[in-house]
């Protein structure tokens, strides 16, 4: 009795872990088939290969695909067989790694699809690895081969430690990493829509549409890189939090690619939508779902040179030519349609002939600006005023833009997709200055307005001067009373200098926005981007002694490098600073509205149980006066700024442009208007 138990028991074992097995093994070996209700799951259990059949359509076509095994929706980052479905009604379809290091899709007897793969290597397997890649190997030990992997072969999705490469050779394209949308959210077959690098070498990314005639035509494109992130994305973090980066050598084999990390803590994919719309998603560990972080193109202005040549487009979708242009077709500019743009009203006086004459010339800027397409990087020129005298000297040029992002760009054709950001969303905290060519008449009444400008901005510097010195008598006994005397420790002085906090400029990548869709869990009322308790301790070397940067009476300031390279400086809050968690959100608040150049900028929170801290940008050897002044500001400068401090303040802070619905936040009453200086 006792022992017919223990068999049965012993059986039941068995038929559970070879099911378990069966279902749930990381490899499929050579002569195994997946069948239709099979997985494999990959060893860290992020990533699983199965058949599915896709959300919303009407579960007849099947197809093999790498899924996310802990997002709540089934969400298919690569499918096999996209465009050759196999029938759910099928007597039997699998995927098999064949004895001459195939990796195949059946239906029955059928070959659906195939890697086309032959080798003579033998022992094939095809591995889920940890990334999600899909990998087909073969040989052991030193006869290894590798025959073929998903990640060259992407579909719509970006992963961490896939690569988007572009070489070149002879000016011929011969490696390009291509993403290619779904056909519609319910059919992986190849859309309309393809994302990649710039063919042209500028290592730009662009989304281009498929049209009637066949033709791919530009809809996108990100703007030019500029060590960290891309001009026509404001959105910081893409170097700082996930590692985005753009590394090799264009005249090798590999070429230039870009590549991203995963973070432990967070999975990450950029999608490219069935309708264009290339998206970044935020795996929520808890909940499983994914949360929007940033999407573009969402706004007309986003799309590929909507305004024509040689004009701007602004933040509320209307277009206007640049300083010393005109609409080439009055009647166009009257109707509302810009195909045609822009013409200069009159010719510079530079001419290939008369080159002397190029002093009659002068620049207009436009600032904040998305930069034209058609760059030409003079990579000889660096500084701002070698790339000013170089346009100047060449009659070709049209605009020149430095920064030391991007070097010296320099433009020889008419200016392309100039996009107007929303005042205060500048990339990297400075925004990006075009100067463009013109006859120095068309500045015109320059030097009254210049006067005018000097004037004005003297009366608003001596009334913010009488506001500071006032708000500072105030705030001194507060700031002596929280830090002590003589401030912090001795390397406190190595400090931060305050830059714009432009982090709402989220809202304006994401269109209308749920307002709690960035509101972790327990940050409420934080619109930062929450960091990890993990990730911020792994950037600090887990708070070390040696990362310390400074010990005040509201805690310790530690320097931390993010694994993108980023270097920050972690403010932790110590927990008897008596700063609480409403003072903790005003400073937030606060800080993230400020729309000042000289401000440091807050790149993110972290909440976790009693443990607050808060991330800027690391800035060496600055004052740390604008610092503290922040630091009191929950108190001293509500006043003034009326609502910032309040709870329900976000509402207050956002404003929507109406017209197409979008929101962005306004730390300033800045119109968004081009801001028009002369030189
Ligand atoms: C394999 O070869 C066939 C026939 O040339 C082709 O149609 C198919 O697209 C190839 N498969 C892959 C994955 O490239
Ligand atoms: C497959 O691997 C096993 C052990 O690793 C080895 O003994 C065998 O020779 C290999 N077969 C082939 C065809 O390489
Ligand atoms: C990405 O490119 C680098 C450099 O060429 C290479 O070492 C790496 O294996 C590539 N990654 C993938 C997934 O192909
Ligand atoms: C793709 O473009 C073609 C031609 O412009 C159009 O007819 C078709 O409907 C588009 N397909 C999808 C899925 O949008
Ligand atoms: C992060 O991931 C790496 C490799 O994926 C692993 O070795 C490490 O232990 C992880 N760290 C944490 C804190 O989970
Ligand atoms: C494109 O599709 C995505 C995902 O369905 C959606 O969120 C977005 O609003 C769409 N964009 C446009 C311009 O229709
Ligand atoms: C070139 O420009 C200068 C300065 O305006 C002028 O004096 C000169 O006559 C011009 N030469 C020619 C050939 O046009
Ligand atoms: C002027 O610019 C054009 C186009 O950018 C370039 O081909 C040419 O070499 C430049 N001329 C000089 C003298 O630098």
């Amino acid at each position: 009795m006792a022992r017919a138990t223990s068999a049965a028991l012993a059986l039941l074992i068995f038929l559970l872990c070879r099911h378990v097995h069966a279902d749930a093994g990381t490899t499929l070996s050579q002569g195994q088939s997946l069948a239709g209700n099979d997985k494999l799951l990959s060893a860290n259990g992020a990533f699983s290969l199965s058949f599915f059949s896709p959300r919303g359509g009407d579960g007849s076509r099947m197809y093999l695909g790498v899924m996310f095994a802990k997002a709540a929706e089934p969400t298919v980052p690569w499918v096999a067989n996209r465009d050759a479905p196999v029938s759910a009604t099928a007597s039997s379809y699998s995927a098999t790694v064949t004895d001459s290091g195939d990796l195949r899709v059946m239906e029955g007897e059928r070959v659906v699809w195939q890697t086309n793969t032959t080798s003579s290597a033998g022992n094939f397997t095809l591995t889920i690895q940890d990334t999600g890649n899909l990998v087909l190997a073969g040989g052991s030990g030193a006869q290894a081969v590798h025959l073929w992997q998903s990640f060259d072969y992407p579909a719509d999705t970006f992963l961490p430690g896939m690569n988007i490469t572009l070489a070149r050779r002879g000016g011929a394209v011969v490696r390009q990493t291509l993403f290619r949308s779904w056909r519609s959210p319910d059919d992986p077959a190849p859309g309309n829509f393809t994302l990649g690098q710039d063919p042209l070498g500028s290592s730009q990314l662009f989304i281009w549409r498929r049209s009637e005639d066949g033709k791919d035509v530009t809809h996108w494109r990100s703007g030019q890189w500029a060590k960290g992130s891309f001009v026509g994305i404001p959105y910081r973090p893409l170097n700082g939090l996930y590692g985005f980066q753009l590394s090799g050598d264009p005249s090798q084999s590999n070429g230039l690619y870009y590549t991203f990390q995963r973070f432990n803590s967070s999975q990450y994919r950029f999608v490219l939508q069935p309708n264009g719309t290339e998206t970044c998603y935020q795996l929520v560990d808890a909940t499983g779902a994914w949360e929007v972080v940033w999407s573009q193109p969402t706004l007309p202005c986003q799309a590929y040179n909507t305004c024509g040549p040689n004009a701007e487009c602004s933040a509320a979708d209307h277009c206007t030519c640049l300083r010393g242009f005109e609409p080439k077709s009055e009647a166009e500019y009257g109707s509302g349609v810009w195909a045609q743009g822009c013409v200069r009203s009159s010719q510079l006086t530079c001419s290939e002939r008369n080159v002397s004459m190029s002093g009659g010339d002068a620049f207009a800027v436009l600032s904040g600006v998305k930069l034209p397409d058609l760059a030409a990087w003079e990579s000889a020129v660096i500084s701002a005023d070698a790339c000013r005298q170089w346009c100047l000297a060449n009659c070709t040029c049209n605009a020149y833009s430095y920064s030391g992002g991007t070097g010296c760009l320099t433009w020889a054709h008419e200016l392309l997709d100039i996009y107007q950001f929303p005042s205060g969303q500048f990339p990297n905290g400075q925004g990006y200055d075009l100067h463009i060519k013109v006859p120095a008449s068309a500045l015109g009444s320059g030097s009254k307005r210049r006067t005018r400008i000097i004037v004005s901005v003297l009366f608003v510097l001596a009334v913010v001067l009488a506001a500071c010195g006032f708000l500072m008598w105030k705030c001194r006994r507060r700031i002596r009373d929280k830090l002590g005397v003589g401030g912090g420790k001795k390397r406190t002085g190595a400090a931060l200098m305050l830059r714009p906090a432009t982090m709402k400029a989220k809202h304006d990548f994401s269109g209308p926005k749920q307002p709690d869709q960035e509101v972790a869990e327990n940050g409420d009322g934080c619109e930062l981007p929450m960091f990890t308790l993990e990730t911020l301790a792994a950037a600090t070397g887990g708070f070390s002694e040696a990362n310390k940067l400074g010990e005040g009476g509201f805690g310790l300031v530690y320097k931390g490098s993010l694994p993108g390279g980023e270097e920050v400086a972690v403010k932790r809050l110590s927990r008897s600073s008596g700063q609480g968690c409403q003072e903790f959100k005003n400073e937030v608040t606060l800080i993230s509205e400020l729309q000042h150049r000289n401000l440091v900028r807050i790149l993110g929170c972290c909440i976790h149980g009693h443990e607050k801290m808060l991330v800027y940008e690391y800035m060496p050897n600055k004052s740390l006066d604008a610092f503290l002044l922040i630091r009191r500001g929950g108190g001293c400068w509500t006043g003034r700024r009326g609502s910032t401090s309040s709870k329900g303040s976000r509402g207050g802070s956002c404003t929507s442009t109406g017209t197409r619905g979008s929101a962005w936040c306004t730390g300033t009453s800045r119109p968004a208007t081009s801001s028009w200086t002369t030189r």
